[in-house]
């Protein structure tokens, strides 16, 4: 049981929402968020995502926050508590530990995509693109995929600057991170987002992503968009609900994850303002699926006059980006292992570091030595770690948040919490909490399991 000793607490409102929105803003926003637009025919995609995000995400990410600040310790403790205070079955603890082990295999595979990120920076920023052919980069990145050592010391190279930053602590850690990186992402971003907009193919890129076309919009694109809310609002896994446990007792958590929510996306948009312009100006497909940020973009840089300086500057927001999510994958075990068995945390750091290590080595070899091996659906271990956590584990850890915040936690207390201004607006909240969050994630779920 745990033995809180002194709760920690992030210092004000700004720390805790550049640390919320680090966690939310990650490899999801730019790397999975332009390809999968690119490959679900781009504006219909960013429609249904925007509203998921609307609709599901939202309700859920204020939901799990509460849930935390009302818990005040790490996912599974919190549950237990409030599950006794509110009358619910003790069983719900359980939810906490779904979650836990959802973020460690997130966190796996985070890791190796991330070590792809800094081993691409070191690449650019050492002029390795500049004027070399398109076949020369297709074997790069291929080179890279098939060589397992160069693959596992980028993956421990990342995973030891998370583990850096979380053994810090919350103050010192992750907040002064977020305080660091956040604004230095923004500002590489909108400097990207400029040079890209002045390029010729700036219409086709905002026509790609903004041309709304509702005859587009397919069953599996709508999937796939709910599915990228949850992932990239970083909800269903009882990470927001550890970094709401850090919060101030009077903090508005209505108007804060608004506030993150409009950051997040805000970030995806404009990664897909920096990325698709230039993709049409170099006449490339949009369409390349997970390459496109480690074979396309590459080819692009070759090309430009500036591409050593926007091909630094991209993977190093890329860096940046995933850096504050995986300290936010991490920090949940921590807490868990600090608040319940007593550990200290630099020791819980390093010894969940290393797990989340070796287990990103299934990830490292499903992309080389065991690439063929395709235990179900014909899907390497890769794809099968990444879709069972987003479509399935994230999904479900969210309609149970979803259904203990909305049933369990009496009306009083959670609008107290959230601090709604209006009426309205509380009663539109809890509708989607009660009803569109769990109709909305049944669907992904019952899809994810069909297929
Ligand atoms: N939101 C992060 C991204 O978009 O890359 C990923 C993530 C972080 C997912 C934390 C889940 C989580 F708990």
């Amino acid at each position: 049981m745990s033995r809180s000793t002194e709760q920690p607490r992030w210092s004000n409102q700004i720390g805790f929402i550049l640390a919320t929105t680090g966690a939310a803003v990650g490899l999801g926003n730019i790397w999975k968020f332009a390809y999968m637009a690119g490959t679900h025919g781009g504006s219909a995609f960013v429609l249904i995502y925007l509203l998921c995000v609307l609709l599901v995400g939202i309700p859920l990410m204020m939901g799990e926050m509460t849930l935390g600040r009302l818990g005040r310790s790490d996912a599974i403790t919190s549950l237990q508590r409030l599950a006794q205070t509110h009358h619910a079955h003790p069983a719900w603890r359980y939810l906490g530990w779904l979650g836990a082990i959802t973020l460690l295999c997130v966190l796996s595979f985070y890791s190796v995509v991330a070590g792809w990120s800094l081993c691409y920076w070191l690449k650019a920023a050492t002029n390795s693109f500049y004027h070399v052919s398109t076949s020369h980069i297709q074997t790069l990145w291929s080179n890279l995929l098939n060589d397992p050592v160069q693959l596992m010391t980028y993956h421990a190279l990342f995973m030891l600057m998370t583990v850096g930053v979380v053994a810090q602590g919350i103050q010192k850690g992750l907040e002064k991170a977020a305080r660091m990186l956040m604004p230095a992402l923004f500002i590489i971003l909108i400097g990207l987002v400029i040079y890209s907009l002045n390029t010729p193919g700036a219409a086709q890129g905002i026509d790609f992503l903004f041309h709304f076309n509702l005859s587009n919009i397919t069953p599996t694109i709508a999937i796939s968009a709910l599915g990228h809310a949850f992932f990239t609002l970083a909800v269903g896994a009882g990470c927001i609900l550890v970094y709401g446990a850090y919060l101030p007792d009077q903090a508005p958590i209505a108007r804060t994850v608004l506030v993150i929510t409009a950051l997040d996306v805000l970030v995806a948009i404009l990664s897909g303002l920096a990325i698709f312009p230039l993709v049409f100006t170099y006449h490339l497909s949009p369409a390349s699926g997970p390459g496109l940020m480690f074979e396309t973009l590459p080819i692009i840089f070759s090309q430009m006059a500036a591409g050593r300086w926007f091909g630094s500057l991209f993977f190093m927001l890329l860096l940046f980006a995933a850096w504050t999510s995986s300290i936010s994958l991490l920090e949940p075990w921590v807490a868990l292992l600090v608040e319940r068995f007593n550990f200290r945390r630099k020791p819980a750091c390093y010894l969940m570091g290393g797990i989340a290590w070796i287990l990103g080595l299934v990830t490292v070899l499903s992309f080389n030595h065991w690439s063929n091996f395709k235990p179900l659906l014909n899907a390497t271990l890769f794809d099968l770690i990444t879709d069972t956590t987003t479509n399935l584990l994230l999904p479900l850890g969210g309609l149970g948040f979803a259904w203990f915040a909305g049933h369990y936690i009496p009306e009083d207390a959670l609008k107290k919490a959230l601090n709604f201004k209006h009426v309205l607006s509380f009663k539109f909240f809890q509708f989607n909490l009660k009803y569109t969050v769990p109709l909305g994630i049944l669907v992904i779920v019952l899809e994810a399991l069909i297929k």
